[in-house]
């Protein structure tokens, strides 16, 4: 099926994207809904032949079947032998999802109650500090998806916050820890251990270092929850069982800010927000499980993503929010998509085809400041994706919300219609060049144009909006990862540097290990 794309790309890929819009329904024809999200990709080169050779492609690569095996529970993390259940975290409680033939649905529910019920209690005082005053503040220590989350959509929900100022712990370097202990009181501080695993070495080291900080307060366990799979490893750090907060591992880092990993975001807006964000992200499972073909928005968002790397062949793609608070958004999809799906083995151990691009971006309008240069006239082609509310947290100024939006559409539009050499001229002349200094001038002034991007706008960043967004972007990579036949569950391209990190601390302190090649030998002199 890649080859009857390719084949058919060849035929069209020199048209502009711009006269398609002679179809005067195009936006309609290329623009899919779900929940509060629109997707238009009306500005990408896929016309009705190729949507339906990707639609055709996705059936034989039967997403349909894995998509349904997914929220069914089966062991689809066939490199861990794991079921991929993250969806259930967002279930409501009536529902049933069977995992080794249990329900899991009662177990989550219970986990979410004690997590309300631990959050209401710091954020009213209830649960204080060891001396007896409330916690004013949390620090999330954890890092990859037991931080990445949390802070992404921490910060999303700026206007939510109602409960404990919330900070972010994850790198070993003690830059990260100084600079975020150094303006709090330990005294009215409540540090949330987050891992998975409970063996990650940056946030074991960081952890170590806050009970330090916290040595002088009357009763440091007092001041610790943790956030794990591994309870035996959290009761051997010293804290509590009752302020241990347990999943199971079917749940990946990177898909784990649902649940418990989730804490300090529902520390910070509160167990009602927090129930809004899980019924968002759930709305957006039942579209994904529940809508066929062209009309599903996540099949949609992967196919254009296919589309763009395996049979346009470009190698990243760019996710531009003009929503300020979405600042952390393309870090977080990193993880996502690049953990999941950078993968060259396919299920079968065979090699793949081209798998997940480098996924990067900021907000707008700060990349439009820095970067956007290369995406309007450098050698690559780049798809842009946009993502603009409707309307802003800040009434008062929506005039500037609406200077964004204009800015955000201007972008997209440059890219679809470039400005051609003869406008270009014009506009060297206006400036008083003539002869070969004005066309020499003017070719520095023309845009190709022709470069795709999609826009995704929703009504406001609400708590359940952040979670649609979310939740598309997890199953548009759970849909081109099961095209591309690779696990998007496991992250084996992670282990190598872990452990020669290991091995290298002892030459880092002044041991000698043989065998090392010239290079870093050089450097463990340099940095001694
Ligand atoms: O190093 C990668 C990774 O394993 C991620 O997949 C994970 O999100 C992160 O480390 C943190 O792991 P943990 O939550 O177990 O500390």
């Amino acid at each position: 099926m890649f080859q009857s794309l390719s084949t058919y790309y060849e035929t069209i890929k020199n048209r502009k994207i711009v006269d398609l819009f002679e179809d005067t329904n195009r936006f309609e024809n290329f623009s899919v809904s779900a929940g509060d999200l629109t997707i238009d990709y009306s500005k990408t080169n896929i016309d009705d032949m190729a949507r339906k050779l990707l639609l055709e492609l996705a059936s034989e690569r039967k997403i349909a079947r894995k998509r349904d095996e997914m929220f069914a529970g089966k062991p689809i993390n066939d490199t861990e032998g794991r079921a991929v259940l993250h969806t259930a975290l967002r279930a409501p409680r009536d529902a049933v999802i069977m995992e080794d033939g249990q329900n899991v649905v009662p177990e989550i529910h219970k986990s979410l109650d004690d997590m309300a019920e631990f959050c209401e209690a710091v954020r009213s005082g209830k649960i204080t500090a060891s001396g007896g005053e409330a916690f004013t503040d949390v620090v999330n220590i954890g890092i990859g998806g037991s931080d990445l989350g949390p802070v992404m959509a921490t910060i999303a929900l700026a206007p939510y916050h109602n409960g404990t100022r919330t900070h972010f712990v994850s790198n070993v370097d003690s830059a990260h820890i100084n600079d975020v202990l150094k303006n709090l009181n330990p005294e009215t501080t409540l540090v949330l251990i987050a891992s998975k695993t409970f063996t990650t070495i940056e946030t074991l080291t960081n952890a170590k270092t806050a009970r330090e900080w916290l040595s002088n307060v009357k009763d440091a366990n007092q001041h610790f929850a943790a956030i794990s799979t591994a309870e035996d490893k959290t009761s051997a750090f010293g804290i509590a069982s009752d302020r241990v907060f347990g999943f199971e591992d079917w749940v990946g880092g990177r898909y784990s800010m649902w649940g418990p990993i989730g804490l300090s975001i529902m520390l910070a807006i509160g167990a009602d927000a927090f129930r809004e964000f899980l019924d968002g992200a759930h709305q957006i499972d039942q579209h994904f499980q529940n809508t066929a073909g062209a009309d599903n928005a996540a099949i949609t968002l992967a196919l254009t993503g296919i589309w763009h790397r395996n049979i346009c062949g470009y190698p990243t793609r760019a996710v531009l929010p003009y929503e300020q608070r979405l600042l952390r958004l393309p870090a977080y999809l990193q993880q996502l998509d690049m953990e999941s799906n950078g993968k060259s083995v396919g299920k079968n151990g065979q090699a793949t085809e081209k798998t997940g691009p480098i996924v990067w971006g900021e907000p707008g309008t700060n990349g439009q400041h820095a970067f956007y240069q290369l995406i309007h006239q450098g050698t690559d082609v780049i798809p842009c994706e946009f993502l603009i509310a409707k309307e802003a947290h800040e009434p008062e100024l929506a005039h500037q919300h609406d200077l964004l939006k204009a800015n955000c559409l201007a972008q997209s539009r440059a890219l679809l219609i470039g400005r051609d050499l003869d406008e270009a001229l014009k506009i060297a002349k206006s400036k008083g060049y003539t002869g070969a200094e004005a066309e020499r001038q003017a070719a520095h002034r023309v845009f190709e144009g022709n470069r795709p991007s999609l826009t995704i706008t929703y009504p406001k960043l609400t708590p359940s909006v952040l979670g649609q967004i979310i939740a598309l972007y997890e199953h548009r990579v759970f849909v081109e990862g099961a095209i591309w036949g690779i696990n998007s569950f496991d992250q084996w391209g992670v282990e190598l540097g872990k452990e020669l990190a290991v091995q290298l601390l002892p030459a880092v302190e002044g041991h000698k290990i043989e065998g090392l090649d010239g290079s870093t030998q050089g450097l463990l002199k340099l940095l001694k």
